[in-house]
């Protein structure tokens, strides 16, 4: 794993926007992996900045989300893929049948989990895959316990997890109990990671994910046997930190 620790917030998000902006430039249907959640909501902005005054070309790029609420269709405003064309799709030219979402509204579960794979399969498999951590260690809904060679799956969410992302909500009865969500393993695979965290309250959750055991109990540790992941930082994210980086 490699370590930036940046001033703040901005530095962050504008190292991570470099990173995909490289990465599309020397492959331009790279196959993208993208998270949802406040942490890349900045490396997105850069994107569309990116894409608005420098001509980033998204056109040929293949999107694939990490994750999405059960019970939610896709035009509700706390859905995943309602928050991704709020926040990127609309802004740039990629194109919509190159997005790739898991449905929040599905009748058999389980085809549409094997589905969902097999079309990251037929793509190449992700090259390039964007991270944010829960305050529990979680990657994508990956929550504590969940099998490290799990694949994409119905994850029931985490006591935490529902008070975390309450904030988006109107009351915390609203959040969803249920996402479906790529496994630690399909996650893993991807050929290149780059985790984002920002601020105090993620602090722990990255100490135990980049210096501790790695375990089910905080599914991003497993990130530390991923051979080309980088981990972005600010300050705050990297406090409680031993090593040096
Ligand atoms: C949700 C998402 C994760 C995200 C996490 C952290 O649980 N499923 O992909 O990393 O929230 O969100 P935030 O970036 O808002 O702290």
């Amino acid at each position: 794993m490699k370590v930036i620790i940046k001033e703040n917030y901005e530095e962050l998000s504008k190292e991570a926007a470099e990173i995909i902006k490289e990465a599309i430039q020397k492959k331009p249907n790279l196959v993208l992996g993208l998270a949802t959640g406040s942490t890349p909501l900045g490396c997105y902005q850069e994107l569309i900045r990116l894409y608005q005054k420098e001509g980033l070309d998204f056109s040929k790029v293949i999107i694939f989300n990490l994750d999405e609420y059960l019970g939610l269709s896709a035009d509700h405003p706390q859905s995943y893929n309602y928050f991704m064309q709020e926040n990127l799709l609309n802004h740039i030219n990629v194109k919509q049948e190159n997005f790739h979402i898991p449905l929040g509204i599905i009748k058999n579960i389980e085809k549409f989990c094997q589905e969902y794979e097999e079309e990251i399969k037929k793509a190449g498999g992700i090259d390039l895959q964007l991270l944010g951590i829960g305050s529990d260690g979680h990657i994508g809904f990956n929550e504590p316990g969940t099998p490290l060679n799990s694949r994409t799956h119905l994850a029931k969410l985490a006591e935490s997890t529902i008070k975390d992302n309450s904030r988006f909500f109107e009351r915390e009865e609203d959040v969803p109990r249920f996402a479906i969500t790529m496994g630690v393993q399909t996650i893993f695979e991807a050929k290149k990671i780059v985790l984002l965290a920002s601020g105090e309250n993620k602090a722990d959750a990255v100490a135990k994910a980049l210096e501790g055991p790695i375990t089910p109990q905080i599914t991003a540790s497993i990130l530390q046997k991923h051979p080309d992941t980088i981990v972005i930082l600010d300050q705050a994210a990297a406090s409680k930190l031993k090593g040096k980086y």
